[in-house]
């Protein structure tokens, strides 16, 4: 009798939800995203990028701010940045990827990225950056690690370096290391006594463009750029090899999915169903990673609204004209780009990513689906760190994301709609990001001692 009572009343579900919860389909929805794979998947562009010695040596390059060149900020010292204008050699990966989580809480404010100079984008993490398969940054403009580590070695606004001072530099101070690792071993003319060391001046890089003045680099032989060059991606292959290492899993979300009822909070369980159903969250970031890795239009907005995280209009006047034109700008940058996987200097230009590319009025002011992995350790939120808390992220999704007018270029993406979810189901959301928080990456790899 009691048998029947509970099925006539139940309609039979109580018996078939998960956890009382979900039910089949919304558990293989969440079923999808859990758990992560142990290692990120492999890169064959880079022959080096699961080589211990390299990752060793990367480690060291991390943290190793030698091959930054001077500081161009005006301002630095009074928003945190790591030297006076002027200075050399103040900036590593590390002064906008932070241990544990390999992000920016330093550049005031707001964490904008304070290095040579500003770079106007939130530092994404580090930490689990390896699980991309595709694009990199949040627009996506390099295409692998290595070629990431390369540009920003390069660029002004980051380490304001050139690949002449870093072969020198590995020459100097890392020349056992990379002979052990790379083939062919570093040049002997980079040494400043040798008889011909006037083959690598001190210092240069490409000119920024055609119609810049020719500088040391371009007076070059073809055949010693092409020498730089290859130590110079070495390097950024390295890099990637420690930030390979740098991964965290097995967070109360994935304990919860394998079976312990008990990881996550009942708020967190209800924000987990509102994020594959009514939330439709995960149309977008799917999978372990939470991320399809393609780009989309939130109509997160580029200038910065009176009131959001205090900024102040007249410091931040630059930003405040900056129309982003996110993945737009990615793919014509990526097709000229001589340090591209489909370049001399990778290990495999057969991989896809930069076959027939294409670029449309559709990709205007897109950004790539970031991972929410780690997401409540790494605030602040979205491509300029517009938003300080989780829950401000929620309740932009939650009106269907911005509104023409607000400041972003390009179109929103069809899949953003007002959501009507209520305060509670906010906040269960959050709860639900939080439980994505994974095991802290291996304490051995927040430091790195730089050979003398
Ligand atoms: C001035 C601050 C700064 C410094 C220094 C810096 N980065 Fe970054 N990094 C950023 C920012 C900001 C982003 C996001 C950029 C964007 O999306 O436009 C980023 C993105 C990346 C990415 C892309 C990750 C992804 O999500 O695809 C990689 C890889 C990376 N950095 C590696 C490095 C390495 C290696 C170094 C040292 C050689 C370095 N960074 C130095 C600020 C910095
Ligand atoms: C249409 C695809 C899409 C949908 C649907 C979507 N997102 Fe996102 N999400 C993105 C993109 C793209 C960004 C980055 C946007 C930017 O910076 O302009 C983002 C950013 C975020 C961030 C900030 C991450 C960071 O590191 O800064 C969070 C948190 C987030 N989304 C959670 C959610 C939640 C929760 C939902 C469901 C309510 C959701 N998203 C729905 C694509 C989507």
């Amino acid at each position: 009798v009691i048998t029947a009572l509970l099925v006539s009343v139940g309609c039979g579900s109580s018996e078939t939800l998960k956890d009382g919860i979900f039910t089949p389909a919304e558990w293989t929805a969440v079923m999808a995203l859990s758990p992560m794979p142990d290692h990120p998947p492999p890169n064959t562009t880079n022959m080096y990028a699961d080589n211990p010695q390299a990752a060793a040596l990367g480690q060291k390059l991390f943290y190793d701010t030698r091959f930054s060149g001077p500081i161009l900020n005006q301002d630095s010292l009074a928003h945190n940045g790591v030297g006076a204008p002027g200075d050399v050699g103040k900036v590593s990966c590390q002064t906008c990827h932070q241990a544990p989580w390999f992000v920016d809480f330093r550049s005031m404010p707001n964490q904008m990225s304070l290095g040579n100079d500003w770079f106007p984008r939130n530092a994404t993490t580090m930490v689990n950056t390896a699980y991309y398969t595709g694009w990199r940054e949040w627009e996506g403009v390099n295409d692998t690690i290595w070629t990431d580590a390369c540009a920003g070695s390069e660029v002004w606004t980051s380490g304001n370096g050139s690949r002449l001072a870093a072969a020198h530099l590995l020459y100097d101070h890392y020349r056992d290391d990379y002979n052990a690792i790379f083939y062919p071993p570093l040049d002997p003319s980079l040494d400043a006594n040798a008889p011909d060391a006037a083959r690598f001046p001190a210092d240069g890089k490409p000119k920024p463009s055609p119609d810049a003045p020719d500088g040391a680099w371009e007076m070059m032989a073809p055949a010693d750029q092409d020498i730089i060059t290859r130590i110079f991606v070495n390097r950024g292959k390295a890099l990637e090899a420690f930030i390979r290492l740098l991964v965290s899993r097995n967070a109360p979300f994935d304990q919860y999915v394998a079976g312990d009822t008990t990881a996550i909070s009942t708020s967190a369980k209800r924000g987990l169903r509102l994020f594959v159903t009514q939330g439709g969250c995960n149309a977008c970031h799917a999978g372990p990673t939470f991320t399809d890795e393609k780009f989309h239009n939130l109509g997160v907005p580029d200038t910065y609204p009176a009131g959001i995280m205090g900024y102040d209009p007249n410091l931040w006047s630059f930003f405040t004209n900056l129309l982003d034109t996110g993945h737009a700008g990615g793919p014509p940058y990526a097709m000229n780009n001589p340090l591209s996987r489909d370049g001399v200097y990778s290990d495999d230009t057969t991989t896809p990513l930069l076959k027939n590319l294409t670029v449309t009025d559709a990709d205007m002011g897109t950004y790539r689906t970031p991972s929410l992995r780690n997401v409540a350790m790494t605030p602040p939120y979205e491509h300029l760190g517009q938003f300080a808390m989780l829950e401000d992220v929620v309740r932009f999704d939650n009106m269907g994301g911005g509104t023409p007018g607000m400041g972003f270029p390009g179109t929103k993406d069809a899949k953003m709609k007002p959501l009507n979810l209520s305060d509670g189901d906010i906040a269960d959301i959050v709860a639900f990001l939080e439980t994505l928080t994974g095991e802290q990456v291996d304490q051995q790899y927040w430091s790195g001692q730089p050979n003398p």
